[in-house]
Protein backbone atom coordinates (compact mmCIF):
# COMPACT_ATOMS: atom_id res chain seq x y z
CA UNK A 1 0.00 0.00 0.00
CA UNK A 2 1.22 3.56 -0.96
CA UNK A 3 0.41 6.58 -0.37
CA UNK A 4 -0.14 9.06 -3.84
CA UNK A 5 -0.84 12.48 -4.12
CA UNK A 6 -2.62 12.95 -7.75
CA UNK A 7 -2.02 16.10 -9.50
CA UNK A 8 -4.09 18.46 -11.94
CA UNK A 9 -2.22 16.81 -15.45
CA UNK A 10 -1.34 19.06 -18.02
CA UNK A 11 -4.43 21.04 -18.78
CA UNK A 12 -3.21 23.17 -21.55
CA UNK A 13 -2.92 26.84 -20.95
CA UNK A 14 -5.87 26.99 -18.45
CA UNK A 15 -4.42 28.14 -14.94
CA UNK A 16 -5.79 29.08 -11.75
CA UNK A 17 -9.42 26.96 -12.99
CA UNK A 18 -12.36 27.05 -9.91
CA UNK A 19 -13.24 23.56 -8.73
CA UNK A 20 -16.89 23.21 -9.40
CA UNK A 21 -17.84 19.70 -8.68
CA UNK A 22 -15.97 16.96 -6.16
CA UNK A 23 -16.98 13.68 -7.92
CA UNK A 24 -15.87 11.36 -5.27
CA UNK A 25 -15.36 11.33 -1.85
CA UNK A 26 -12.74 10.01 0.91
CA UNK A 27 -13.07 6.20 1.04
CA UNK A 28 -14.14 5.41 -2.50
CA UNK A 29 -12.39 3.65 -4.96
CA UNK A 30 -11.58 5.16 -7.49
CA UNK A 31 -10.35 3.59 -10.92
CA UNK A 32 -7.18 4.90 -13.47
CA UNK A 33 -8.57 7.65 -15.58
CA UNK A 34 -12.06 7.94 -13.41
CA UNK A 35 -13.32 11.23 -12.75
CA UNK A 36 -11.75 13.29 -9.67
CA UNK A 37 -12.98 16.44 -10.17
CA UNK A 38 -14.64 19.51 -12.34
CA UNK A 39 -12.76 22.51 -12.94
CA UNK A 40 -14.06 25.64 -14.89
CA UNK A 41 -12.72 28.67 -16.36
CA UNK A 42 -15.06 30.97 -17.91
CA UNK A 43 -14.28 29.34 -20.88
CA UNK A 44 -15.56 25.54 -20.35
CA UNK A 45 -15.04 23.34 -18.33
CA UNK A 46 -13.33 19.98 -17.63
CA UNK A 47 -13.12 16.78 -15.76
CA UNK A 48 -10.01 15.74 -13.71
CA UNK A 49 -9.47 11.83 -13.64
CA UNK A 50 -7.22 9.91 -12.01
CA UNK A 51 -3.59 9.02 -12.59
CA UNK A 52 -3.83 5.78 -10.62
CA UNK A 53 -6.64 3.07 -9.32
CA UNK A 54 -7.03 3.35 -5.20
CA UNK A 55 -8.58 4.38 -2.48
CA UNK A 56 -9.30 7.70 -1.39
CA UNK A 57 -8.30 8.92 1.67
CA UNK A 58 -7.82 12.70 1.49
CA UNK A 59 -8.92 15.37 -0.48
CA UNK A 60 -6.71 18.46 -1.17
CA UNK A 61 -8.98 20.69 -2.70
CA UNK A 62 -12.48 21.74 -1.54
CA UNK A 63 -14.93 23.51 -4.19
CA UNK A 64 -13.86 27.02 -5.10
CA UNK A 65 -10.43 26.50 -4.82
CA UNK A 66 -8.23 27.92 -7.67
CA UNK A 67 -6.14 25.00 -9.30
CA UNK A 68 -3.04 24.79 -12.12
CA UNK A 69 -1.85 22.13 -13.54
CA UNK A 70 0.90 20.55 -10.93
CA UNK A 71 -1.60 21.23 -8.22
CA UNK A 72 -2.65 18.67 -5.30
CA UNK A 73 -6.01 17.12 -5.82
CA UNK A 74 -6.63 13.84 -3.43
CA UNK A 75 -4.26 11.72 -1.90
CA UNK A 76 -4.96 7.87 -2.57
CA UNK A 77 -4.07 4.64 -0.84
CA UNK A 78 -3.47 2.56 -4.14
CA UNK A 79 -4.60 -0.56 -3.91
CA UNK A 80 -0.61 -2.92 -5.20
CA UNK A 81 1.53 -2.42 -8.03
CA UNK A 82 -0.25 -2.73 -10.37
CA UNK A 83 -2.01 0.78 -9.82
CA UNK A 84 1.14 2.64 -9.27
CA UNK A 85 1.71 2.99 -12.69
CA UNK A 86 0.77 6.09 -13.67
CA UNK A 87 -2.35 5.78 -16.62
CA UNK A 88 -0.91 7.70 -19.83
CA UNK A 89 -4.67 8.59 -20.03
CA UNK A 90 -3.97 11.06 -18.06
CA UNK A 91 -1.23 13.58 -19.28
CA UNK A 92 -2.71 13.79 -22.47
CA UNK A 93 -6.53 14.29 -20.66
CA UNK A 94 -5.38 17.92 -21.31
CA UNK A 95 -7.56 19.64 -23.82
CA UNK A 96 -6.84 19.95 -27.30
CA UNK A 97 -6.48 23.47 -28.19
CA UNK A 98 -7.38 24.16 -24.54
CA UNK A 99 -6.81 28.00 -25.13
CA UNK A 100 -9.24 29.60 -26.91
CA UNK A 101 -7.33 31.68 -29.89
CA UNK A 102 -7.67 35.06 -29.96
CA UNK A 103 -11.22 36.51 -31.33
CA UNK A 104 -10.91 38.03 -34.83
CA UNK A 105 -9.85 41.54 -33.81
CA UNK A 106 -12.61 43.93 -34.89
CA UNK A 107 -12.83 44.69 -38.14
CA UNK A 108 -11.79 48.26 -39.07
CA UNK A 109 -14.75 50.58 -40.25
CA UNK A 110 -16.44 51.16 -42.54
CA UNK A 111 -18.17 47.86 -42.49
CA UNK A 112 -21.10 46.40 -44.55
CA UNK A 113 -23.64 43.64 -44.17
CA UNK A 114 -23.14 40.32 -46.08
CA UNK A 115 -23.64 36.84 -45.49
CA UNK A 116 -20.23 34.83 -43.61
CA UNK A 117 -19.12 31.08 -43.91
CA UNK A 118 -18.49 30.24 -40.04
CA UNK A 119 -16.41 26.91 -40.53
CA UNK A 120 -15.07 24.56 -37.92
CA UNK A 121 -11.47 26.27 -36.77
CA UNK A 122 -8.64 23.82 -35.37
CA UNK A 123 -9.93 21.43 -33.36
CA UNK A 124 -6.45 19.67 -32.78
CA UNK A 125 -6.29 15.46 -33.70
CA UNK A 126 -10.08 15.86 -33.81
CA UNK A 127 -11.19 14.18 -37.07
CA UNK A 128 -14.40 12.93 -37.93
CA UNK A 129 -16.44 13.90 -34.68
CA UNK A 130 -19.59 13.51 -34.55
CA UNK A 131 -22.24 16.46 -34.32
CA UNK A 132 -24.33 15.48 -31.02
CA UNK A 133 -25.79 18.47 -30.36
CA UNK A 134 -27.40 21.81 -32.82
CA UNK A 135 -28.10 24.80 -30.26
CA UNK A 136 -29.02 26.99 -32.93
CA UNK A 137 -31.56 27.13 -35.61
CA UNK A 138 -31.67 29.62 -39.13
CA UNK A 139 -33.46 32.61 -38.08
CA UNK A 140 -31.41 33.06 -34.62
CA UNK A 141 -29.11 36.14 -33.70
CA UNK A 142 -25.98 34.51 -32.77
CA UNK A 143 -23.08 36.15 -30.87
CA UNK A 144 -19.09 35.66 -31.60
CA UNK A 145 -18.33 33.20 -29.42
CA UNK A 146 -21.21 31.73 -28.69
CA UNK A 147 -21.67 27.74 -29.29
CA UNK A 148 -23.54 26.64 -32.55
CA UNK A 149 -22.91 22.86 -31.92
CA UNK A 150 -20.86 20.20 -29.69
CA UNK A 151 -19.33 17.60 -31.70
CA UNK A 152 -17.83 14.62 -29.96
CA UNK A 153 -14.72 11.89 -29.93
CA UNK A 154 -14.50 9.23 -28.09
CA UNK A 155 -12.56 11.15 -25.96
CA UNK A 156 -13.98 14.24 -25.47
CA UNK A 157 -16.94 16.53 -26.20
CA UNK A 158 -16.60 20.22 -27.32
CA UNK A 159 -18.60 22.81 -27.89
CA UNK A 160 -17.72 24.99 -31.27
CA UNK A 161 -18.34 28.14 -31.08
CA UNK A 162 -19.44 31.22 -34.15
CA UNK A 163 -16.67 32.93 -35.48
CA UNK A 164 -18.75 35.73 -36.46
CA UNK A 165 -21.81 37.26 -34.72
CA UNK A 166 -24.73 37.80 -36.91
CA UNK A 167 -28.02 36.21 -37.93
CA UNK A 168 -28.28 32.43 -39.03
CA UNK A 169 -29.13 31.69 -42.20
CA UNK A 170 -28.58 28.31 -43.27
CA UNK A 171 -27.03 25.70 -40.67
CA UNK A 172 -25.10 23.33 -42.92
CA UNK A 173 -24.84 20.40 -40.60
CA UNK A 174 -27.54 18.20 -38.40
CA UNK A 175 -27.41 15.35 -35.72
CA UNK A 176 -24.89 12.68 -36.62
CA UNK A 177 -22.70 14.42 -39.03
CA UNK A 178 -19.73 14.03 -38.82
CA UNK A 179 -17.48 17.28 -39.00
CA UNK A 180 -13.42 18.22 -39.49
CA UNK A 181 -11.37 20.95 -39.52
CA UNK A 182 -12.59 23.82 -42.03
CA UNK A 183 -16.22 22.16 -42.70
CA UNK A 184 -19.31 24.52 -43.52
CA UNK A 185 -21.02 25.10 -40.29
CA UNK A 186 -23.73 27.60 -40.88
CA UNK A 187 -23.85 30.65 -43.57
CA UNK A 188 -24.36 34.22 -41.08
CA UNK A 189 -25.92 37.34 -42.34
CA UNK A 190 -23.75 39.94 -40.39
CA UNK A 191 -21.53 42.69 -40.38
CA UNK A 192 -18.24 42.08 -42.23
CA UNK A 193 -15.60 44.75 -42.88
CA UNK A 194 -15.75 46.77 -46.29
CA UNK A 195 -13.22 45.37 -48.79
CA UNK A 196 -13.21 41.99 -47.24
CA UNK A 197 -15.48 40.20 -49.99
CA UNK A 198 -18.35 38.54 -48.34
CA UNK A 199 -17.91 35.01 -48.00
CA UNK A 200 -17.51 33.08 -50.98
CA UNK A 201 -19.02 29.01 -51.10
CA UNK A 202 -15.63 28.57 -51.71
CA UNK A 203 -13.86 26.77 -48.36
CA UNK A 204 -10.49 28.89 -49.17
CA UNK A 205 -12.94 32.13 -47.87
CA UNK A 206 -13.72 30.38 -44.50
CA UNK A 207 -12.77 32.60 -41.58
CA UNK A 208 -11.42 29.59 -39.91
CA UNK A 209 -7.93 31.58 -39.16
CA UNK A 210 -10.01 34.22 -36.90
CA UNK A 211 -12.19 31.77 -35.37
CA UNK A 212 -11.94 31.17 -31.67
CA UNK A 213 -10.52 28.02 -30.81
CA UNK A 214 -13.20 25.56 -29.63
CA UNK A 215 -14.10 25.27 -26.10
CA UNK A 216 -12.82 21.54 -24.83
CA UNK A 217 -16.34 20.06 -22.84
CA UNK A 218 -14.69 17.67 -20.76
CA UNK A 219 -11.61 16.49 -21.17
CA UNK A 220 -12.12 13.35 -19.62
CA UNK A 221 -11.72 9.96 -21.17
CA UNK A 222 -14.92 8.88 -22.40
CA UNK A 223 -14.97 6.12 -20.06
CA UNK A 224 -15.17 8.33 -17.71
CA UNK A 225 -18.79 9.63 -18.80
CA UNK A 226 -21.20 7.49 -18.94
CA UNK A 227 -25.47 7.81 -19.75
CA UNK A 228 -27.17 9.34 -16.99
CA UNK A 229 -29.73 6.48 -15.41
CA UNK A 230 -33.45 7.08 -15.51
CA UNK A 231 -34.58 8.92 -12.86
CA UNK A 232 -35.19 6.87 -9.43
CA UNK A 233 -36.16 7.93 -6.54
CA UNK A 234 -35.18 4.76 -4.50
CA UNK A 235 -32.36 4.14 -6.47
CA UNK A 236 -28.54 4.68 -5.50
CA UNK A 237 -27.36 7.80 -7.61
CA UNK A 238 -25.04 6.04 -10.09
CA UNK A 239 -21.35 6.52 -9.41
CA UNK A 240 -20.86 7.33 -13.49
CA UNK A 241 -20.70 10.59 -14.28
CA UNK A 242 -24.07 11.99 -16.52
CA UNK A 243 -23.19 12.82 -20.34
CA UNK A 244 -23.27 16.54 -20.68
CA UNK A 245 -21.91 19.70 -22.52
CA UNK A 246 -20.44 22.17 -20.08
CA UNK A 247 -23.09 25.09 -20.73
CA UNK A 248 -25.38 21.93 -20.01
CA UNK A 249 -23.59 21.71 -16.77
CA UNK A 250 -23.15 24.84 -16.10
CA UNK A 251 -27.22 25.24 -16.27
CA UNK A 252 -27.93 22.46 -14.06
CA UNK A 253 -26.13 23.93 -11.74
CA UNK A 254 -27.37 27.12 -11.50
CA UNK A 255 -30.83 25.80 -11.18
CA UNK A 256 -29.18 23.25 -8.21
CA UNK A 257 -30.32 20.22 -10.58
CA UNK A 258 -28.76 16.73 -10.18
CA UNK A 259 -27.47 15.85 -12.86
CA UNK A 260 -26.71 12.62 -12.26
CA UNK A 261 -30.63 11.92 -11.57
CA UNK A 262 -32.01 13.46 -14.74
CA UNK A 263 -32.98 11.05 -18.09
CA UNK A 264 -30.64 12.14 -20.87
CA UNK A 265 -32.85 12.27 -24.09
CA UNK A 266 -29.96 12.99 -26.75
CA UNK A 267 -27.33 10.96 -28.78
CA UNK A 268 -26.04 8.02 -26.24
CA UNK A 269 -28.23 9.46 -23.18
CA UNK A 270 -26.78 12.58 -23.26
CA UNK A 271 -28.24 15.15 -21.20
CA UNK A 272 -29.32 18.16 -23.48
CA UNK A 273 -30.80 21.76 -22.09
CA UNK A 274 -34.42 20.65 -22.55
CA UNK A 275 -34.01 17.32 -20.26
CA UNK A 276 -33.04 19.79 -17.32
CA UNK A 277 -35.69 22.22 -17.80
CA UNK A 278 -37.89 18.93 -18.11
CA UNK A 279 -36.68 17.61 -14.84
CA UNK A 280 -37.06 20.96 -12.72
CA UNK A 281 -40.68 21.54 -14.12
CA UNK A 282 -41.20 17.55 -13.28
CA UNK A 283 -39.68 18.39 -9.64
CA UNK A 284 -41.47 21.34 -9.24
CA UNK A 285 -44.78 19.76 -10.00
CA UNK A 286 -44.69 17.65 -7.74
CA UNK A 287 -44.13 14.69 -10.24
CA UNK A 288 -40.72 14.36 -9.49
CA UNK A 289 -38.72 13.61 -6.17
CA UNK A 290 -35.10 14.19 -6.47
CA UNK A 291 -33.28 11.55 -4.33
CA UNK A 292 -32.34 14.05 -1.28
CA UNK A 293 -35.77 14.96 -1.42
CA UNK A 294 -37.03 10.98 -1.48
CA UNK A 295 -34.16 10.61 1.30
CA UNK A 296 -35.37 13.38 3.97
CA UNK A 297 -39.12 14.16 3.04
CA UNK A 298 -39.61 11.59 6.35
CA UNK A 299 -37.62 13.04 8.96
CA UNK A 300 -39.26 16.27 7.88
CA UNK A 301 -42.66 14.60 8.19
CA UNK A 302 -41.56 13.58 11.99
CA UNK A 303 -40.92 16.96 12.59
CA UNK A 304 -37.09 17.19 11.63
CA UNK A 305 -35.35 20.41 11.88
CA UNK A 306 -35.43 22.28 8.24
CA UNK A 307 -32.05 21.77 7.28
CA UNK A 308 -33.59 18.28 7.07
CA UNK A 309 -35.74 19.51 4.22
CA UNK A 310 -33.67 18.01 1.19
CA UNK A 311 -33.94 20.75 -0.95
CA UNK A 312 -32.24 20.83 -3.99
CA UNK A 313 -29.49 22.99 -3.28
CA UNK A 314 -29.52 27.11 -3.73
CA UNK A 315 -28.49 28.35 -7.19
CA UNK A 316 -24.74 29.28 -7.49
CA UNK A 317 -24.35 32.12 -9.35
CA UNK A 318 -21.35 34.30 -10.45
CA UNK A 319 -23.53 37.56 -10.16
CA UNK A 320 -20.14 39.42 -11.51
CA UNK A 321 -20.11 38.06 -15.30
CA UNK A 322 -23.35 39.87 -15.11
CA UNK A 323 -22.73 43.10 -14.12
CA UNK A 324 -20.61 45.54 -11.77
CA UNK A 325 -21.64 43.73 -7.66
CA UNK A 326 -20.86 45.05 -4.47
CA UNK A 327 -21.11 42.14 -1.46
CA UNK A 328 -22.13 43.25 2.19
CA UNK A 329 -22.56 41.00 4.84
CA UNK A 330 -26.06 40.43 6.70
CA UNK A 331 -26.49 42.06 9.87
CA UNK A 332 -27.14 40.18 13.12
CA UNK A 333 -30.60 41.08 13.09
CA UNK A 334 -31.23 40.31 9.78
CA UNK A 335 -29.48 36.81 9.84
CA UNK A 336 -31.54 35.77 13.23
CA UNK A 337 -34.45 37.00 11.87
CA UNK A 338 -33.87 35.48 8.48
CA UNK A 339 -33.36 31.98 10.04
CA UNK A 340 -36.52 32.05 12.09
CA UNK A 341 -38.59 33.18 8.84
CA UNK A 342 -37.65 31.02 6.89
CA UNK A 343 -37.96 28.36 9.88
CA UNK A 344 -41.73 30.01 9.65
CA UNK A 345 -42.05 30.28 6.58
CA UNK A 346 -41.16 26.26 5.67
CA UNK A 347 -42.82 24.26 8.90
CA UNK A 348 -46.41 26.55 8.73
CA UNK A 349 -49.13 25.89 6.38
CA UNK A 350 -49.73 29.00 6.51
CA UNK A 351 -53.20 30.93 4.89
CA UNK A 352 -54.13 34.20 4.37
CA UNK A 353 -57.35 35.81 4.45
CA UNK A 354 -57.46 39.81 3.50
CA UNK A 355 -60.57 42.06 4.17
CA UNK A 356 -61.20 45.75 4.62
CA UNK A 357 -62.38 47.28 7.79
CA UNK A 358 -64.55 50.72 7.97
CA UNK A 359 -62.41 52.88 9.84
CA UNK A 360 -64.14 55.95 8.96
CA UNK A 361 -65.43 56.47 12.37
CA UNK A 362 -62.68 55.43 14.07
CA UNK A 363 -60.28 57.45 12.11
CA UNK A 364 -62.09 60.68 12.90
CA UNK A 365 -61.99 59.54 16.67
CA UNK A 366 -58.70 58.96 16.80
CA UNK A 367 -57.39 62.72 15.08
CA UNK A 368 -60.37 64.21 17.60
CA UNK A 369 -58.17 62.30 20.61
CA UNK A 370 -55.18 63.75 19.68
CA UNK A 371 -56.39 67.08 18.99
CA UNK A 372 -57.28 66.90 22.60
CA UNK A 373 -54.30 64.76 23.66
CA UNK A 374 -51.91 67.80 21.78
CA UNK A 375 -50.14 68.75 25.13
CA UNK A 376 -49.91 65.30 26.58
CA UNK A 377 -47.47 64.75 23.83
CA UNK A 378 -49.01 61.10 23.21
CA UNK A 379 -49.62 60.39 20.44
CA UNK A 380 -52.67 57.66 19.12
CA UNK A 381 -52.14 56.31 15.99
CA UNK A 382 -54.23 53.09 13.95
CA UNK A 383 -51.90 50.30 15.51
CA UNK A 384 -53.15 51.19 19.14
CA UNK A 385 -56.64 50.77 18.46
CA UNK A 386 -56.13 47.79 16.34
CA UNK A 387 -54.22 45.90 19.65
CA UNK A 388 -56.75 46.78 21.31
CA UNK A 389 -59.39 45.30 18.71
CA UNK A 390 -57.23 42.20 18.63
CA UNK A 391 -57.25 41.62 21.94
CA UNK A 392 -60.96 41.48 21.98
CA UNK A 393 -61.53 39.09 18.91
CA UNK A 394 -58.52 37.06 20.23
CA UNK A 395 -60.43 36.39 23.38
CA UNK A 396 -63.82 35.77 20.93
CA UNK A 397 -61.61 33.18 19.31
CA UNK A 398 -58.94 31.80 21.93
CA UNK A 399 -57.46 29.31 19.17
CA UNK A 400 -55.98 32.48 17.87
CA UNK A 401 -54.36 33.45 20.96
CA UNK A 402 -53.08 29.56 21.56
CA UNK A 403 -49.58 27.53 20.56
CA UNK A 404 -49.05 24.13 19.49
CA UNK A 405 -47.35 21.96 21.67
CA UNK A 406 -47.20 18.18 20.34
CA UNK A 407 -50.47 16.95 20.06
CA UNK A 408 -51.63 19.68 22.35
CA UNK A 409 -53.42 22.89 21.85
CA UNK A 410 -52.12 25.12 24.87
CA UNK A 411 -54.32 28.45 25.19
CA UNK A 412 -52.95 31.58 26.73
CA UNK A 413 -54.90 33.55 29.04
CA UNK A 414 -53.17 36.37 28.53
CA UNK A 415 -52.89 38.59 25.83
CA UNK A 416 -49.77 39.90 25.04
CA UNK A 417 -49.54 41.63 21.45
CA UNK A 418 -46.53 41.90 19.44
CA UNK A 419 -45.82 44.24 16.77
CA UNK A 420 -43.30 44.39 14.04
CA UNK A 421 -40.88 47.15 13.95
CA UNK A 422 -38.73 48.55 11.00
CA UNK A 423 -35.39 49.51 12.63
CA UNK A 424 -32.22 50.63 10.86
CA UNK A 425 -30.94 47.25 11.33
CA UNK A 426 -33.81 45.02 10.12
CA UNK A 427 -37.28 43.93 11.34
CA UNK A 428 -37.58 43.13 15.44
CA UNK A 429 -41.13 42.56 16.82
CA UNK A 430 -41.14 44.30 20.61
CA UNK A 431 -43.86 43.28 22.63
CA UNK A 432 -47.15 45.02 24.44
CA UNK A 433 -47.22 42.97 27.58
CA UNK A 434 -51.03 42.71 28.74
CA UNK A 435 -52.99 44.55 26.29
CA UNK A 436 -56.07 43.66 27.38
CA UNK A 437 -55.97 46.20 30.71
CA UNK A 438 -54.37 48.53 29.28
CA UNK A 439 -56.21 51.53 27.46
CA UNK A 440 -55.67 52.75 24.18
CA UNK A 441 -53.44 56.00 24.87
CA UNK A 442 -51.23 53.67 27.62
CA UNK A 443 -50.66 51.37 24.52
CA UNK A 444 -49.53 54.32 22.25
CA UNK A 445 -47.30 55.45 25.04
CA UNK A 446 -45.59 51.85 25.21
CA UNK A 447 -45.66 51.37 21.63
CA UNK A 448 -43.38 54.84 21.02
CA UNK A 449 -41.45 54.00 23.61
CA UNK A 450 -40.83 50.56 22.40
CA UNK A 451 -40.40 51.86 19.26
CA UNK A 452 -37.49 53.91 19.83
CA UNK A 453 -35.77 51.90 21.84
CA UNK A 454 -36.00 49.42 18.69
CA UNK A 455 -34.70 52.05 16.52
CA UNK A 456 -31.82 52.79 19.09
CA UNK A 457 -30.90 48.91 19.00
CA UNK A 458 -31.46 48.89 22.86
CA UNK A 459 -34.46 46.82 22.98
CA UNK A 460 -33.81 43.67 25.49
CA UNK A 461 -35.07 39.79 25.54
CA UNK A 462 -37.27 40.70 27.77
CA UNK A 463 -38.87 43.60 25.18
CA UNK A 464 -39.75 41.01 22.45
CA UNK A 465 -40.74 37.83 24.40
CA UNK A 466 -43.76 36.68 25.30
CA UNK A 467 -46.31 37.51 22.46
CA UNK A 468 -48.98 35.58 21.85
CA UNK A 469 -50.34 37.38 18.70
CA UNK A 470 -47.99 39.58 16.35
CA UNK A 471 -49.11 42.67 14.15
CA UNK A 472 -47.50 43.71 11.47
CA UNK A 473 -48.42 47.07 9.93
CA UNK A 474 -47.41 48.70 7.37
CA UNK A 475 -49.97 51.38 7.21
CA UNK A 476 -47.63 54.47 7.80
CA UNK A 477 -45.91 53.56 4.33
CA UNK A 478 -48.55 52.25 2.36
CA UNK A 479 -49.45 48.83 -0.56
CA UNK A 480 -53.03 47.43 -0.52
CA UNK A 481 -51.87 43.55 1.27
CA UNK A 482 -49.77 41.48 2.06
CA UNK A 483 -49.19 37.86 3.57
CA UNK A 484 -46.96 38.34 6.80
CA UNK A 485 -45.32 34.99 8.14
CA UNK A 486 -46.30 33.58 10.88
CA UNK A 487 -43.87 34.40 14.81
CA UNK A 488 -44.03 31.04 15.29
CA UNK A 489 -44.79 29.60 17.64
CA UNK A 490 -47.84 31.97 17.79
CA UNK A 491 -50.55 30.44 15.29
CA UNK A 492 -51.66 34.02 13.72
CA UNK A 493 -50.49 37.28 12.77
CA UNK A 494 -52.80 40.52 11.28
CA UNK A 495 -50.78 42.45 8.28
CA UNK A 496 -52.18 45.86 8.08
CA UNK A 497 -51.40 48.06 4.83
CA UNK A 498 -52.49 51.44 4.41
CA UNK A 499 -56.41 53.04 4.82
CA UNK A 500 -57.70 54.78 1.95
CA UNK A 501 -61.34 56.28 0.88
CA UNK A 502 -63.43 53.93 -1.23
CA UNK A 503 -66.63 54.17 -2.92
CA UNK A 504 -68.91 51.94 -0.39
CA UNK A 505 -72.27 50.96 -1.61
CA UNK A 506 -74.51 51.16 1.26
CA UNK A 507 -77.73 49.97 -0.43
CA UNK A 508 -79.07 53.15 -2.26
CA UNK A 509 -75.56 54.86 -2.83
CA UNK A 510 -71.84 54.81 -2.55
CA UNK A 511 -70.67 56.41 0.32
CA UNK A 512 -67.24 57.49 0.70
CA UNK A 513 -65.10 55.54 3.26
CA UNK A 514 -62.44 55.11 5.11
CA UNK A 515 -61.35 51.55 4.26
CA UNK A 516 -57.76 49.79 6.25
CA UNK A 517 -56.93 46.69 4.83
CA UNK A 518 -56.31 43.41 6.37
CA UNK A 519 -53.97 40.65 6.08
CA UNK A 520 -54.67 37.75 8.45
CA UNK A 521 -52.44 34.72 8.21
CA UNK A 522 -53.08 31.45 10.96
CA UNK A 523 -52.19 28.17 10.64
CA UNK A 524 -53.84 25.78 9.44
CA UNK A 525 -53.40 23.01 11.53
CA UNK A 526 -55.21 24.88 14.25
CA UNK A 527 -57.19 27.37 12.62
CA UNK A 528 -59.44 26.40 9.89
CA UNK A 529 -60.96 28.73 6.60
CA UNK A 530 -64.30 29.75 8.26
CA UNK A 531 -62.71 30.33 11.73
CA UNK A 532 -60.32 32.77 9.72
CA UNK A 533 -63.17 34.54 7.89
CA UNK A 534 -64.98 35.17 11.25
CA UNK A 535 -62.02 36.36 13.34
CA UNK A 536 -61.89 38.97 10.07
CA UNK A 537 -65.53 39.90 10.21
CA UNK A 538 -65.41 40.58 13.51
CA UNK A 539 -62.31 42.65 13.76
CA UNK A 540 -63.74 44.81 11.02
CA UNK A 541 -66.70 45.10 12.84
CA UNK A 542 -65.23 46.56 16.40
CA UNK A 543 -63.03 48.69 13.90
CA UNK A 544 -66.27 49.85 12.64
CA UNK A 545 -68.17 50.78 15.94
CA UNK A 546 -65.08 50.35 18.77
CA UNK A 547 -68.34 50.63 21.25
CA UNK A 548 -68.63 46.81 20.95
CA UNK A 549 -64.86 46.15 22.79
CA UNK A 550 -67.56 46.92 25.40
CA UNK A 551 -69.61 44.72 25.20
N1 LIG B 1 -53.43 53.79 7.23
C1 LIG B 1 -53.14 55.08 6.98
N2 LIG B 1 -52.23 55.76 7.69
C2 LIG B 1 -51.61 55.13 8.70
C3 LIG B 1 -51.88 53.81 9.02
C4 LIG B 1 -52.84 53.12 8.23
N3 LIG B 1 -53.13 51.84 8.45
N4 LIG B 1 -51.10 53.44 10.05
C5 LIG B 1 -50.37 54.51 10.38
N5 LIG B 1 -50.66 55.52 9.56
C6 LIG B 1 -50.12 56.86 9.58
C7 LIG B 1 -50.01 57.36 10.99
O1 LIG B 1 -51.23 57.92 11.43
C8 LIG B 1 -48.93 58.39 10.86
O2 LIG B 1 -49.46 59.53 10.22
P1 LIG B 1 -49.09 61.03 10.69
O3 LIG B 1 -47.60 61.09 10.64
O4 LIG B 1 -49.79 61.90 9.74
O5 LIG B 1 -49.61 61.15 12.08
C9 LIG B 1 -47.98 57.76 9.84
O6 LIG B 1 -48.77 56.80 9.15
C10 LIG B 1 -46.78 57.07 10.44
O7 LIG B 1 -47.19 56.16 11.43
P2 LIG B 1 -46.09 55.34 12.23
O8 LIG B 1 -45.10 56.28 12.81
O9 LIG B 1 -45.55 54.28 11.36
O10 LIG B 1 -46.87 54.75 13.46
P3 LIG B 1 -47.59 53.34 13.63
O11 LIG B 1 -48.07 53.32 15.00
O12 LIG B 1 -48.58 53.09 12.56
O13 LIG B 1 -46.42 52.25 13.48
C11 LIG B 1 -44.37 51.14 13.92
C12 LIG B 1 -45.35 52.20 14.41
C13 LIG B 1 -43.17 51.09 14.82
C14 LIG B 1 -45.04 49.80 13.88
C15 LIG B 1 -43.95 51.54 12.49
O14 LIG B 1 -43.20 52.72 12.51
C16 LIG B 1 -43.18 50.48 11.75
O15 LIG B 1 -42.02 50.24 12.02
N6 LIG B 1 -43.84 49.88 10.76
C17 LIG B 1 -43.22 48.90 9.89
C18 LIG B 1 -43.52 47.49 10.33
C19 LIG B 1 -42.96 46.51 9.35
O16 LIG B 1 -41.89 46.71 8.81
N7 LIG B 1 -43.72 45.48 9.06
C20 LIG B 1 -43.40 44.59 8.04
C21 LIG B 1 -42.96 43.32 8.58
S1 LIG B 1 -42.73 42.20 7.26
Amino acid sequence: MALIEVKVPDIGDFSEVAVIELLVKPGDTVAVDQSLITVESDKASMEIPSSHAGVVKEFKVKLGDKVSEGSAVLVLEAEGAAALAPAPAAASAAPVAAAPAPVAAPVAAPASTGTIEVRVPDIGDFKDVAVIEVFVKPGDTVKVEQSLITVESDKASMEIPSSHAGVIKELKVKLGDKVNIGDLLAILEGTVASGAAPAAPAPASAPVAAAPAPVPAAAAPAAATVSAPAHNPTATPALGLPHASPSVRKFARELGVPLAEVKGSGPKGRITQEDVQNFTKSVMSGATQTLAQAAKVPAVAAGGGGSELGLIPWPKVDFAKFGPIERKELGRIKKISGANLLRNAVMIPAVTNHDDADITDLEAFRVATNKENEKSGVKVTMLAFLIKACVAALKKFPEFNSSLDGDALVYKQYWHIGFAADTPNGLVVPVIKDADKKGVLQISQEMAELAKKARDGKLGPADMSGATFTISSLGGIGGRYFTPIINAPEVAILGVCKSQMEPVWDGKAFQPRLMLPLSLTWDHRVIDGAAAARFNAYLGQILADFRRVLL
